[in-house]
């Protein structure tokens, strides 16, 4: 196999700093390949590119589409799916049917889903099966209607001991790796010390294991709100929108298609 696998992923854990990013399509997924340990297909992908208000819209077949149009651009990374929100809470066997559709269908090399102490029976389900499964601790933005919000935790007693309960149940649970997000340095860094599963942060400081973002939060495509713990690596909303500029300038002009853009008789190409 010539693709990072979950278990790879998982022996980096204090050793090589873990490279992850979002990718959604094929040409996103073929740039950011070479680069990465790991993709994430990320239920993000309702917001960043179908403009929806949260995540929880997103269906399994959104994710199947988007992961199949990833794995036909990557040679290298581990290409981890998003296990949407309705797809796998209501039991462990609704989340394995949904993961192995997600697998079988797109080729990919595990899934991540949301959760703490109420999903280690599912993880344990799922990886005594044959399915990698990666958590998602801390910020959890299919909960956001319950949470009330986006906001980063461990600021008071409960919030730390609730993600520490979190961080060593789905720890001790069989996934290879936890998303850990949204939350103050001292307690990524604790929960980073105390599990075997590689941890790889966003808004988590640096004591993670690894790192995640998203693709277009750091390459300034997406634009809407720029959250604390995002580092703008591009401006390419800006690039887009000076060429579509320049576009409309060409065609108002009639400046383009000029010559080399247009078909000949005599030279049939
Ligand atoms: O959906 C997503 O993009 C994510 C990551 C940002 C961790 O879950
Ligand atoms: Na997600």
């Amino acid at each position: 196999q010539r693709r990072l696998t979950p278990i790879r992923i998982q022996s980096m854990k204090g050793s090589t700093p873990i490279v992850c990013l979002t990718a959604y399509t094929t040409p996103m997924a073929r740039a950011l390949d070479a680069h990465c340990d790991l993709l994430l297909v990320g239920d993000s992908v309702g917001m960043v590119l179908y403009g929806l208000p949260s995540t929880t819209s997103v269906t399994l077949d959104m994710m199947i589409a988007h992961g199949q149009a990833v794995m036909r651009g990557v040679s290298r990374a581990c290409v981890i799916v998003d296990l949407p929100f309705g797809s796998y809470q209501e039991s462990k066997e609704q989340a394995f049917r949904s993961a192995v559709r997600i697998m079988k269908e797109t080729g990919c090399d595990g899934v991540k889903l949301e959760g703490g102490e109420e999903m280690v029976e599912t993880i344990a389900f799922l990886t005594a099966r044959g399915v990698p499964v990666c958590g998602h601790i801390g910020l959890m933005p299919q909960q956001v209607h319950t949470a009330g919000g986006y906001r980063s935790l461990g600021h008071n007693e409960s919030e730390i001991a609730r993600v520490r309960r979190d961080a060593r149940a789905v720890g001790g649970s069989g996934a290879f790796a936890v998303v850990v997000e949204g939350m103050v340095e001292p307690l990524a860094r604790e929960v980073t010390a105390s599990i075997h599963a590689a941890t790889i942060g966003i808004g988590a400081s640096p004591a993670c294991d690894g790192q995640i973002l998203v693709a277009e939060d750091m390459l300034g495509v997406f634009t809407d709100f720029k959250p604390k713990f995002v580092k703008r690596y591009a401006g390419l909303a800006q690039t887009i929108e000076e060429a579509a500029s320049a576009y409309a300038d060409d065609v108002r002009n009639r400046r383009f298609p000029a010559k080399e853009h247009t078909f000949d008789v005599r030279s049939p190409q």
